[in-house]
Parts: C-alpha cells; structure tokens; sequence
C-alpha cells in the first residue's frame, strides 16, 4: 500500500512515521524543502519520545520517505492525507488555506483514482469542500470521469505520548461515504487491529464533529475542575480531595479533572475557538463553550496573581524562578502556553524572570528573546529568587532538594501551578505554599 502524507507537522510526521512502522510504504511531503532536508538527514523538528527512532528506522529501511514533490508521486498512491496545520485566523475561525492549496494540487495533477483523507481537525463540512474543489477542477481539466472518493479521519494524539497514542489508539473514527473507501480506510489501519481498538465507520461530516466535540469536552472538564478549584479555595476545600472523590465514580473517571493554569497548546484553545466559530456561522451559540473560553484565559493568570498577593503589589525589582515554560510536559510546544502569560505580566510589572525547561528553551527564546534569563537548570533558575513558580509539571521537578533551595533563595515563597508537591514538606522546610484549590 502506498501512501502520501502532506503536511510534517506533529499529526502528518508521526502518523506517516507509525503507518511505515506497519509496513505500509510512505511518502511525507512539505513544501518546507529545508524541513524536508533536515528529515532526509535524520533531524526531526519536534521534540517528541520515541518518534526519531522510528523515523530513522523507517527511513534506512526504505520505507518512509520526504519530498517536496507531491505531483511526481501523487498517481503512485492509494490515497493521499492531508495533514497541514489549520491555525486560528484572526476572527478565530480556522485558517483552511493550506488545506485547499493541497486539494488544488491534487486536483491539478491527478491522472488515476485516489482516496483524499482529511487528517487535519477541520470544521464540519470542510471534507465535502475538498471535494467539491477537487471535482471543479478535474471537470475544468475535461476529466469527468475521473473517479476519487473523500474521508475524514481525524487525530486524537497527544503531543508527548503521540507515538505510543497512534500504535495504540482509544478508537480509530472515520468518515467514509463510499464502500471502496471504506474498504481502503479497513485495510490501512488492519495492522493496528492486533491491538485491540476499534475502527468506528460513521459519515464524513460525523467525523468531522467527533474531533471538535471530544476536544471541547476534555477542555471544558478542566475548566469546570479550575472552576471548583477556585471554588474551594474560597470555601475551604481542598480540591484534591474532591477530585478523587469525583473521579472514583466511573460516570465520571478520573482523567482530566486535574486543575492547574489553564490548558494550553495547539489543540484546545484553537479548536475551542473554532467550534465556537462553526456554530455562529449556522446561526447557534455555544454557551459552555465560551465560558471554558473564559475561564481559561482568567485561570492563565492565576499564578500571577497568587505571587503578587504575597507580596502585595509590592514585586517591582523582585525576581522569580519560573520552572517548566512548555504547555505541558514531554514537549517543546509553546504555543498558548500558560507560562507566557505568567511571564509577560511577571515582566510589566518590573520582576526579573529566571527561568528553566527541559525542552521548550530554544522554543521559549522565539517567543520572549532575551527579555528573562535563560537558566542551566532548576537550581541556576532559583538563585537568589523570591519565589519559585511552577506553570508546568516536568518529572525533573518533582522532588528537588528542598534544603539547597532554601539556602540559595531569597524569599521563600513556592506557587505550584499543578499540584505537584507536598504542602506540609514544603513548609517544613519553611517555604510558603500555594497550590491551586486549596485552603
Ligand atoms: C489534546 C488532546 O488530548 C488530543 O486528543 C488532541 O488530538 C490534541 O489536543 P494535547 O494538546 O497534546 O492533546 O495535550 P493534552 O495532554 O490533552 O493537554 C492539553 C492541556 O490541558 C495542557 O495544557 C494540560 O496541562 C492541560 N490539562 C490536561 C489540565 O490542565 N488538566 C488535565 O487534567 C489534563
């Protein structure tokens, strides 16, 4: 079987790395050349666990390869992926450009049948509007009877865990609406069947809605928890508690209830957004959809908030360690990252920032230059600190020596964005805890 996958992005470069690991024969294409060079060369642009060794594995073995060319292999395939990045535009609607110049390609240098996939998180009936592009452009190129079929099949991996999450997926969703797709759909994920997941088939503009839908619901859980976290800090609760209680009924489960400073990345904000988008172009208004907006962006400003009531209002010249600067752990990505915002009002009301990741520092760079000190690890970040803030919870992070820390900082103040230590340690310690939703 032969497919191409277009767009190496987090989704196109390890769903295409993961079907060559399955032995299907794969063609990645950018119209980046100096990524697609870089990929040849073994330089993978995303930091991402286990996802270089099977690149290069797949690569040496012939199996997966990088072009910029997709018109000198497009009529070699089965079916083509479009996997091209669809960021917010400006109104918060998403950005499809990308994904049109690709069906316009498509439908520029297609000789032979093809199945065209959407992998992208798209808005609903966006899948119907590559086809319809598509068949414009062949009947313009006198080719009527050309045959090609659409289907959606949206990406539900998480950056950091994507391999393991693609070999091993929940569910795979498709949105077919011809059987010879279907068919083909089956025989490229049959590999991943031996691993026991099942391969939902539904329509095209069903599948299109499951990826918003799960989306938004994974971020309005960890709204809702920030929400009763907040909640709790006022009542005397303790949030951690709660959220066990909560999760142990299997109604409910137990992930994604952890509260912390707000969810961030290239998948919840956007596609929130653009959710939010689809249904006023219809005409219907997502009210708990907007109110996961909103709580998000005021629980970004939480640890700002707790630090300046420490010392309060009077931070002007003091300087804080900021641990962690990715979304989340095990990934470089910046993107909405709550410790920007942190960061950006830590620097307008005059603090110094002294920070540390393990990854996301090359990326952390692009976007705050050289406005905060970049530190060598987490204990060159707490020198001479007034308080150490936590917006990210690497593992490195977990058990620091508490008793170099008091020696080496200034104040002894400790913002845990994420709940990860221990208040009565830390105060034995004689630091000042705060943590989120608890007294
Ligand atoms: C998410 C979806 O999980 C994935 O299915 C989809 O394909 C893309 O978007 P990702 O953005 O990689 O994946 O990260 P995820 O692990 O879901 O975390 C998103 C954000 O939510 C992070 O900022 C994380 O810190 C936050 N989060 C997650 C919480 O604040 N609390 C939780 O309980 C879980």
């Amino acid at each position: 079987m032969n497919i191409a996958i277009v767009g190496t992005g987090y989704v196109g470069l390890v769903s295409g790395a993961c079907f060559a690991e399955m032995g299907v024969n794969v063609f990645c294409v950018d119209v980046n050349a100096e990524k697609i060079e870089g990929l040849k060369n073994g330089i993978i642009p995303i930091y991402e666990p286990g996802l270089t060794t099977i690149v290069q594995r797949n690569y040496e073995a012939d199996r997966l390869h990088f072009t910029t060319d997709l018109p000198s292999v497009l009529n070699d395939m089965d079916m083509v992926f479009i996997a091209v990045g669809t960021p917010s535009d400006e109104t918060g609607n998403a950005d499809l450009s990308a994904v049109f110049e690709v069906a316009k390609t498509i439908a520029d240098n297609l000789s032979r049948y093809i199945l065209i996939v959407t992998k992208s998180t798209v808005p609903v009936g966006t899948t119907y509007k590559v086809k319809e592009l598509i068949r414009n452009q062949l009947n313009e190129r006198g080719l009527f009877d050309l045959e090609f079929d659409v289907a959606s099949n949206p990406e539900f991996l998480k950056e950091g865990a994507a391999v393991d999450d693609f070999m091993s997926p929940d569910r795979v969703v498709v949105g077919v609406e011809t059987e010879r797709a279907k068919e083909l759909m089956s025989k490229l994920y049959r590999p991943f069947l031996l691993n026991n997941f099942r391969v939902i088939f539904m329509d095209i503009l069903s599948s299109e809605m499951t990826k918003y839908a799960s989306n938004a619901m994974l971020a309005t859980r960890i709204s809702f928890m920030n929400d009763i976290a907040n909640l709790c800090e006022q009542v005397g609760a303790d949030v951690n508690m709660v959220r066990r209680g909560m999760g142990s009924d299997s109604r409910i489960g137990k992930k994604f209830l952890y509260p912390g400073c707000g969810y961030g990345g290239s998948c919840f904000p956007k596609d929130i957004r653009a959710l939010i988008k689809v249904a006023e172009n219809v005409g219907y208004e997502m009210n708990v959809l907007k109110a996961v907006e909103e709580v998000n962006n005021r629980q970004k400003t939480i640890l700002f908030r707790k630090f300046n009531a420490y010392f309060q209002g009077n931070i002007k010249g003091k300087t804080a360690a900021v641990w962690g600067l990715s979304f989340k752990p095990e990934t470089d990505d910046m993107r909405d990252a709550p410790s920007l915002t942190l960061i950006r009002s830590l620097l307008d009301a005059g603090v110094n920032v002294r920070a540390y990741d393990p990854a996301a520092m090359k990326e952390a760079k692009r976007y705050l230059g050289d406005s905060i000190y970049y530190a060598s690890d987490i204990y060159d970040a707490a020198n001479d600190a007034d308080a150490l803030i936590v917006p990210t919870e690497w593992k490195e992070f977990r058990l620091p020596n508490w008793g170099i820390l008091r020696k080496i900082m200034n104040n002894y103040l400790v913002v845990d964005g994420r709940n990860i230590y221990n208040r009565e340690e830390l105060e034995s310690y004689g630091f000042e805890y705060r943590g989120i939703g608890q007294k």
